[in-house]
């Protein structure tokens, strides 16, 4: 439908450039509108790459990063020092290299940190209902109750080859777990087996979601995140709040889109 866009790029690096420069330049657009920005990040090779690209592109510097909120899509439940976790990694890509102001950036518990995984989503979800109310009474006087997230003006997303996006996986039933924003999950089928994820309903919440995927291995995964057919619905447009919803990816992973290349 009119608000998913498919867009191959010719080359990895490329994709990981322009979705670095479409990040920087979303990020300017929204500060220019509302004097903050959020963006909710993954971990992934090309969400990763996204990152460093940032990192290198001199565009970086006309983005004001102490108003930039970060939050994730997803996290290890593993020690904090770990390789594994996407805050580290998204820390050594770009976190670490600009301004940021450190109570901006929203980091999941990680295993030394939260007795278990149920916890850690717990602290996430207060975390997520502190923001989200303190936006509502600067935004909106109404009465009606803050929604459960912040607003997410860029969510992006990393696609596993069984098309799972955050740590929400096809096979675990009751993914949706509806009426929460973040849950535990514990024997993900791809390791680390721990981790904390937001829900489809907090994806689903972000004005825009771009799905970053590149390889070969992910075009299938591809076609059964577009056509919905995975346990794990990348959000359909049009669910609430959604009003954009991208597909970056390589020529590889674009093959099979029809209409794409
Ligand atoms: C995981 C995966 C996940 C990653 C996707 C996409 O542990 O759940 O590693 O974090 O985002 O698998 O990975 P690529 O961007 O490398 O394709």
């Amino acid at each position: 439908s009119s608000n998913i866009r498919v867009t191959p790029h010719p080359s990895f690096d490329v994709l990981a450039a322009t979705t670095a420069a479409r990040l920087i330049t979303r990020l300017l657009d929204v500060q220019s509108e509302r004097g903050e920005a959020t963006v909710v990040l993954t971990g992934g090779s090309v969400g990763i790459a996204t990152l460093a690209a940032v990192a290198a592109s001199p565009a970086r510097l006309a983005v004001d990063w102490g108003k930039v909120n970060f939050w994730f899509g997803d996290d290890r439940f593993v020690e904090t020092g770990s390789p594994d976790r996407n805050l580290r990694q998204a820390s050594e890509a770009l976190l670490d290299h600009i301004p940021v102001d450190p109570a901006r950036v929203h980091a999941m518990a990680a295993s030394d940190t939260a007795a278990d995984v149920d916890e850690a989503a717990a602290l996430y979800v207060a975390e997520l209902a502190a923001a989200a109310a303190a936006e509502w009474e600067n935004d909106d006087a109404s009465p009606a109750q803050a929604p459960a997230v912040p607003r997410f003006d860029v969510l992006l997303l990393g696609l596993g080859p069984d098309a799972h996006i955050a740590s929400l996986f096809p096979e675990m039933a009751g993914i949706r777990t509806k009426g929460t924003p973040a849950v535990g999950v514990r024997n993900s089928p791809k390791p680390p087996p721990e981790r904390v994820s937001l829900t489809l309903e907090a994806i689903n919440s972000a004005q825009e979601i771009w799905i970053v995927a590149a390889g070969a291995d992910k075009a299938a995964a591809v076609g059964l995140g577009l056509a919905g057919a995975s346990e794990v619905q990348v959000p359909a447009s049009g669910a609430r709040g959604v009003n954009k919803t991208l597909w970056l990816l390589d020529e590889a992973a674009a093959a099979k889109v029809p209409g794409a290349l």
